[in-house]
């Protein structure tokens, strides 16, 4: 019998970290990862190419005939997500943007929520919109911290620079008196601690890697094809298996060793090498 993958994809590394919470939640599943690391970041990108990428990568991920996709990319899920259910309507997508807004709306006393992400993220409303259309009382706060992903891909997830430049980002947040935070990006989950710092303890993070890996898990258990017992396999492929890569990919896996292999490249990605470990 033809083993079905759980299909994850992100712009780049920073869905590993949704990656390390399914094999939490879903021990027994296989997965197979695509992250766009020749294209990233897709935070600073316009609405027509973060949706031209997205599809791209799930063609790319279709070889493997997924049981479903995961959008691990918080900027694709809010420009591309209801774009590829659409384009491709016998697929299932499961995004991050609806499971860190139900956290949310749960974990709130004030309804005072603030919103972290890619200027993109930012900027397309689409967690805002989502937000005021469950819960019409709830008071958004939302920023762009464009550089965070740079910091975390440089592995500057706790030193001073980290530090100075989260409490200029997050300052005004303690004037707005937030109670919730939603990590809307892959990478932040990586600066909980920082962030923390700044905001103090009162202030509860959503980190949407966790809710995502739980929401699949319900999803399969729902219909009944949730595999217990799995060989545990897991395909990481990249477009682009920079030097860099091999470094950083640990701390998004929460130091899990792997090893990266090249393989053949698939058509549709439009581009050299990928990368996979089997
Ligand atoms: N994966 C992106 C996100 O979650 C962050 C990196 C990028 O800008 O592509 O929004």
């Amino acid at each position: 019998m033809i083993e079905q993958p759980i299909g994850v994809f992100d712009s780049g590394i920073g869905g590993l970290t949704v990656v390390s919470q399914i094999r939490k939640y879903c021990p027994g599943e296989e997965i197979v990862y695509f992250g766009d690391t020749a294209r990233v970041p897709y935070g600073t990108k316009s609405a027509n190419v973060i949706r031209q990428f997205s599809v791209e990568n799930t063609r790319f991920l279709l070889k493997s005939e997924p049981k479903l996709i995961v959008i691990a990319c918080h900027t694709a899920s809010c420009l591309a997500g209801d774009y590829l259910r659409r384009k491709f309507p016998g697929l299932t997508f499961l995004d991050v943007v609806r499971p860190s807004i139900e956290k949310a709306l749960a974990v709130t006393r004030s309804g005072r929520i603030g919103l972290i992400g890619t200027p993109a993220t930012i900027n397309s409303g689409h967690y805002q919109r989502l937000l005021s259309s469950r819960n019409r009382s709830v008071h958004i706060f939302a920023k762009a911290c464009p550089l965070f992903v740079p910091l975390v891909e440089e592995g500057w997830t706790s030193n001073s620079i980290s530090k100075k430049i989260a409490a200029v980002y997050l300052n005004d947040f303690k004037k707005q008196k937030i109670d919730t935070l939603i990590l809307a990006c892959t990478h932040y989950p990586l600066l909980k601690k920082v962030i923390g710092r700044v905001l103090g303890k009162k202030v509860e993070l959503v980190d949407a890697s966790e809710e995502v890996a739980w929401q699949v898990k319900e999803y399969l258990r729902g219909r009944k094809i949730l595999k217990e017992n799995g060989a545990r396999k897991i395909r990481l492929y990249f477009s682009d298996c920079h030097a860099h890569l091999k470094s950083i990919i640990p701390a998004f896996l929460h130091g899990e060793r792997i090893t990266i292999r090249e393989a053949a490249f698939p058509a549709q990605a439009g581009r050299g090498k990928l990368c996979t470990r089997l």
